[in-house]
């Protein structure tokens, strides 16, 4: 008997389809409802293992489709939301931000009228779970650490949508009572994740002998969660979260990028059987990015103390495990870098 059933939205994604396949195999008992309309960043082959799963199903469509969105309110009854379909990368944000207000603000806000919609009067045992980033507290300097109460200071396109569609969020559960929950995370790395990401793409670049392009000096300092452990706590703030409340999602794993990318290329010399040094000498130092945000630190002793989630994994363990992954799936990286991709590589590097 189905006793739940979930709309995942960004199931296709690097985090949404790590998520998918936990909900899959860990709730036989919850129908699971994966709706992505497959952008570039989109992907069916990361959940080809789950695919034939009899409490799964994909809908091929856009958050903004209101009328799309209304169809599949009223056809599956959903007890709950996990939203994590958005546009996520910085630099397309900086080139062209249009379509981050339009998926990421307006999208967020086509799923929460059809939430309030269908769920109205009873709002008992449902849950809409908003997914967001701890960029839309801005940027830190070498003190501090952002905490649930830290303001917000978005300050790429990016961020600034997130950050809006977070208000939106919250105004729904003010306003409307309606049922909702938010958590922000730090930089997830791991298996599946598009190759225009740091981690990935400085892979796939020592691998294919072509510089890793090192924005500035290298010194900004991000916190890196492995994705699995970030799915673990999604599914626990999912179930035990309390609604109107936001949770921090953090490794307590601060990284300047140039001793990340220091450190991936010592882990590929050895993959690859290459002289200690061979890889680093491939690092380029390139135009910054745009209003660059210096530091984020996330304190996450939140959800460590309410819903009892820790990090699973060492940051250097997590590390080697993508490194092989992305080793090991010469195909999916084939695929996902597709002519688009390169069209999009060439102008983000080739113009610095
Ligand atoms: P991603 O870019 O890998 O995946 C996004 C998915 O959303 C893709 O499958 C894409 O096809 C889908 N999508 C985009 N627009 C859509 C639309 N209009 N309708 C339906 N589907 C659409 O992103 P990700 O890294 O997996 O991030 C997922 C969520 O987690 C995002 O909301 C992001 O802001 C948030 N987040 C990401 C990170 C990170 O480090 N990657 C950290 C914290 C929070
Ligand atoms: P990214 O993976 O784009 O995540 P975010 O901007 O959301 O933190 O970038 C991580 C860090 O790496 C960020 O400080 C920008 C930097 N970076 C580079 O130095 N070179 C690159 O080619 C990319 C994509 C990122």
């Amino acid at each position: 008997m189905i006793k739940k059933t979930i709309l995942i939205t960004g199931g296709a994604g690097f985090i949404g389809s790590h998520v998918v396949r936990l909900f899959v195999n860990k709730y036989p008992d919850y129908k699971i409802v994966n709706l992505d309309v497959l952008t570039y960043a989109g992907n069916l082959e990361n959940l080809k293992d789950i695919e034939d799963s009899s409490n799964y199903i994909f809908e091929r469509g856009d958050i903004t489709d209101e009328k799309l969105i209304d169809e599949l309110f009223a056809k599956y009854q959903f007890n709950g939301i996990i939203h994590l379909a958005a546009e996520s990368h910085v630099d397309r944000s900086i080139a062209d931000p249009n379509q981050f207000i339009k998926t990421n603000i307006f999208g967020t806000v086509n799923l929460l009228n059809a939430a309030r919609k269908h769920w109205s009067p009873d709002f008992d045992d449902k849950k809409f779970y908003h997914i967001s980033t701890d960029e839309v507290y801005g940027s830190l300097g070498d003190e501090g650490i952002f905490t649930e109460e830290t303001a917000y200071d978005p300050r790429s396109p990016y961020s600034a949508s997130k950050a809006s569609s977070d208000h939106l969020v919250r105004a729904y559960n003010h306003t409307y009572k309606l049922p909702t929950v938010i958590s922000n995370c730090s930089n997830n790395y791991g298996p599946n994740q598009f190759p225009e990401k740091l981690i990935p793409l400085v892979i796939h670049n020592i691998k294919n002998n072509k510089a890793i392009p090192v924005y500035g000096k290298g010194e900004n300092v991000r916190d890196w969660l492995y994705v699995i452990d970030h799915a673990r706590a999604i599914d626990m703030v999912f179930h035990n979260g309390k609604i109107g409340e936001t949770y921090n999602i953090g490794g307590n794993n601060e990284w300047k990028n140039i001793d990340l990318i220091n450190t991936l290329c010592e882990i590929m010399d050895r993959r690859l059987n290459r002289v200690n040094g061979e890889s680093a000498k491939r690092i380029t130092f390139v135009k910054d990015r745009a209003g660059h945000d210096l530091r984020y630190a996330i304190d996450s002793s939140k959800i460590q103390q309410e819903l009892n989630w820790k990090p699973s994994l060492q940051f250097k363990e997590g590390l080697e495990k993508t490194v092989d992954w992305y080793l090991n799936n010469e195909d999916w990286l084939t695929h996902v870098m597709d002519g688009d991709y390169e069209k999009y590589y060439d102008k983000q590097y080739h113009k610095r």
